[in-house]
């Protein structure tokens, strides 16, 4: 028999939602931290929705998610609805879901603004130890879910849901928008290839992805694309693929505007630089400061008449060598030891000596024609020409040791662009 409180509450007249489904957004740092202990076990999936303006859609796309998803996994996952304090009330249509749907959870930020920053703010609240992402307007068709999970049971890290693998596609795109759409993917090619080229749809909202991948990661997304800042931030061994038709949008208006594209650049930029290996450039530039400390020494030492006195050409060649040798140890404790600690013993080292002492030399050579050609075929001053010079065989060096010498045995791990 039912105690009278549920009773009560089953007979209000306009019962607006199941309390227990709404849900705080976080504020602060956008980062997922680790799975709660609390319903662990029970929940493996979050399936965000962002929604914004979206109340005529709502019912609909729940309806035919939790159909597809209690078929596939009984209950062991929840929506989460995040909704940006829409004028349309998409909230409260959502709310009013939550008795009907238990696996529905709702979300209403009022403080903040944003598609991606809505996504990472669900995960936040999120139970699952897999998360994932679907837009609200019945674009993404919900029964390409449980081929986005199964991936991920097989292995993969990040699931995505492709436009541009056999089977995919876009329904009824003009000619211009699949030229925006594509002209983006190359601009995103261009600025951040190892990152945007590692998927056949970069520019896609839907997909899945362990918890582990952006576990404690400081994520700093602009705009839409969500997934690009995850392939450029978290740590993504195996990525799979599933084809989907993107289909045409029955009600509401999508909110693609200007300022997403704007944002899109700006966003590969910002990730561009953080994906810039400052700190090791930084350091090689100080050994290099220690090598040019060691080459004077020893010029001084062995060819100044108070000194040893031997010949210039002899003391410059063996100072510069000795420079070399002092460079390359230090850059291999140092500027790269965390490379060089995965590929230890003396034949590894030695391999990595010959590499950058073949690169060193090659730059000196390099050095000397571009002094050469800018003071005497440009004109330019000499010293100025030097310090160009030498700014340009500093960036070559560093680029092509850390790519040939201190090559990453894992290159997902560590991958720089
Ligand atoms: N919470 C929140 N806040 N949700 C938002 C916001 C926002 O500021 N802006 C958009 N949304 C929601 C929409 O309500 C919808 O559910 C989803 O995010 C996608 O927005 P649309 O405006 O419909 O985008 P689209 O159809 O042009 O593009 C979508 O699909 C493409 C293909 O997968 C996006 O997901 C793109 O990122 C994606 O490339
Ligand atoms: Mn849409």
């Amino acid at each position: 028999m039912a105690s009278p409180i549920v009773a009560a509450s089953t007979l209000a007249t306009d019962p607006p939602s199941n309390p227990a489904a709404l849900l705080e957004a976080e504020t602060g740092a956008l980062s997922v931290g680790p799975l709660p202990s609390a319903g662990a076990g029970t929940i493996r999936l979050s399936l965000i929705i962002p929604t914004y303006n979206e109340s005529k859609n709502i019912g609909a796309m729940v309806q035919q998610l939790t159909t597809v998803l209690d078929k596939a996994f009984g209950a062991a996952y929840e929506i989460i609805v995040v909704d940006d304090d829409s004028p349309d009330r998409t909230w409260e249509a959502a709310q009013a879901l939550t008795t009907r749907f238990p696996t529905l959870k709702v979300m209403r930020r009022q403080h903040e603004r944003g598609l991606s920053s809505a996504v990472v703010r669900g995960w936040q609240a999120a139970r699952g130890e897999l998360l994932g992402v679907i837009d609200g307007d019945l674009q993404h068709p919900p029964d390409i879910v449980p081929a986005l999970w199964s991936e991920i049971e097989r292995g993969a890290d990040v699931a995505i849901a492709s436009r541009h693998v056999e089977g995919g596609g876009v329904s009824e795109w003009s000619l211009i928008r699949r030229i925006i759409s594509r002209s983006a993917q190359v601009l995103g090619l261009l600025i951040l290839p190892n990152t945007v080229g590692r998927v056949s749809d970069p520019m896609t909202g839907f997909f899945m992805l362990r918890r582990v991948v952006i576990q404690d990661v400081l994520l700093r997304p602009l705009g839409y694309k969500i997934l690009i800042e995850i392939l450029g931030r978290g740590k993504v061994r195996w990525i799979a693929e599933v084809p989907y038709v993107f289909r045409e949008r029955v009600d509401g208006e999508s909110k693609l505007t200007s300022q997403v594209y704007v944002d899109y650049i700006r966003h590969l930029l910002r990730l561009r630089i953080a994906r810039l290996p400052i700190e090791r450039f930084l350091r090689f530039g100080i050994v290099g400061l220690s090598g040019v400390v060691v080459d004077m020494g020893l010029l001084f030492v062995l060819s100044d008449p108070s000194m040893l006195g031997w010949g210039l050409t002899r003391s410059k060649l063996l100072g510069s060598e000795v420079a070399i040798v002092n460079n390359f140890l230090w850059n291999d404790i140092w500027t790269f030891g965390d490379i060089a600690k995965r590929q230890i013993g003396w034949r590894q080292r030695l391999r990595r000596f010959g590499k950058f002492q073949a690169i060193c030399l090659a730059g000196l050579a390099l050095n000397a024609t571009l002094l050469n050609f800018q003071f005497n075929v440009l004109g330019m001053n000499r010293y100025v020409a030097n310090g160009v010079a030498i700014a340009v065989v500093t960036g070559w060096n560093f680029w092509l040791n850390l790519k040939l010498s201190w090559r990453v045995a894992q290159p997902d791990a560590e991958r720089t662009d």
